[in-house]
């Protein structure tokens, strides 16, 4: 059994703060730039760290699944910086591009070059994490998802090189973040951790992050979504939630809700936490034969009293679907996907690494039938 989660974290309300230390006294960085969104510069976010920061260059053109046609572009500029640690600073996809450049910046070419594990000749620079949704887990990962735009595939970079240097989880910083957003990325963790429970590399350590990933984010859920600004303990509960869920799946795996996530995010842009959350009852469906005495332990996590497995574990993926209701998290056909597409979605799927991990097999067909299912 093996456990790796090499990156100081520094975790709390508030813990933003020591940004400034942080660089310069852990990392001794001399010349950091910023990767982010214009979403975070347009909330406000941004200016706030600056001062911590003066003067540091910053790259605010990461779309959402983020683009190997951008990742490259902005390699090319980020090299003639010649800096010596990357901060990303936003959801899943600045983290992701975070990496990515690290890895760029100090091994030459293309983004498309280094798919797969391992792939660097040299360490990429040391990166800083500080997510602002409460769902990527790339925080503490060590893999980055970026879309190859030729192929419409998302590829998966990774290594031990590749985990943050430091990651700075402040649940303050999901303050201001939208109902809908916490509802898709909070649920995009919850399927992190059901999936890092269920899949088949689990281990004793990986079981418990995940089992107190899924607590902690079905107690915090809802309250967050209603009321953000002034729930600090479900912010917290939250935020601590997605973060060990990553230590869940980081070193175990996703299922079959990433590999569609993954091909559907590639194919048409959707975001990444609304495509798990579509899909994780229809696959939770689809594994019970193959692993319902286990998920009956999440059910009983989540108050289902019933003492037979399969239905207490029936009853936890029709809470799931109520609570994605309560969500508003959009259904299938509101994503409009074209039935002609199902053919090429479950190609993807099948061909995605985290395939194999899924409880139960999985070929072609039964990605179909998910497909179908979830439009029916
Ligand atoms: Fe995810």
């Amino acid at each position: 059994m093996q456990f790796h989660m090499p990156s100081r974290l520094y975790f709390g309300s508030g813990e933003i703060k020591n940004l400034k230390s942080i660089i310069k006294d852990y990392l001794k960085a001399k010349n950091p730039v910023l990767v982010t969104d214009a979403g975070i510069v347009r909330s406000g976010l941004l200016e706030k760290l600056i001062p911590q920061v003066p003067g540091i260059t910053v790259f605010d053109r990461i779309e959402a699944n983020p683009k190997s046609d951008t990742i490259n572009e902005i390699a090319e500029e980020m090299r003639v910086l010649a800096p010596d640690l990357i901060i990303g600073l936003g959801g899943g996809s600045p983290l992701d591009a975070g990496k990515a450049l690290a890895l760029l910046c100090t091994n030459k070419g293309n983004i498309e070059a280094y798919e797969g594990r391992e792939k660097y000749g040299q360490d990429p620079l040391p990166f800083l994490a500080i997510p602002t949704t409460c769902g990527t887990g790339s925080e503490v990962t060590w893999v980055s998802v970026i879309t190859d735009v030729n192929r419409k595939f998302k590829m998966s970079i990774k290594g031990p090189k590749m985990y943050p240097a430091v990651s700075i989880v402040d649940p303050d910083l999901i303050q201001t973040l939208p109902p809908s957003i916490i509802a898709s990325t909070g649920l995009d963790a919850l399927t992190h951790a059901v999936e890092a429970y269920l899949s088949k590399p689990a281990t004793l350590i990986t079981d418990n992050h995940a089992i107190k990933a899924v607590e902690l984010i079905l107690g915090s859920l809802e309250g967050a979504y209603t009321d953000i600004k002034n729930n600090q303990k479900d912010r917290e509960n939250l935020m601590f939630g997605s973060t060990i869920a990553g230590f869940a799946f980081g070193n175990s795996d996703v299922t079959a809700v990433h590999c569609i996530s993954e091909s559907i995010g590639a194919l048409y842009d959707i975001p990444h936490g609304i495509a798990n959350s579509v899909f994780l009852p229809h696959v939770l469906t689809y594994n019970l034969p193959d692993c319902y005495h286990k998920m009956a332990t999440l059910a009983r996590l989540s108050g289902i009293t019933d003492p037979h497995d399969m239905t207490a574990s029936q009853s936890f993926i029709q809470m799931i679907r109520d609570l994605s209701k309560r969500l508003h998290i959009p259904q299938f056909k509101d994503l409009n996907i074209g039935k002609d597409q199902f053919e090429k979605i479950a190609d993807m799927s099948f061909m995605n690494n985290s395939n194999p991990s899924n409880p139960r097999v999985l070929q072609k067909k039964d990605y179909l039938w998910m497909l179908e299912n979830a439009l029916n």
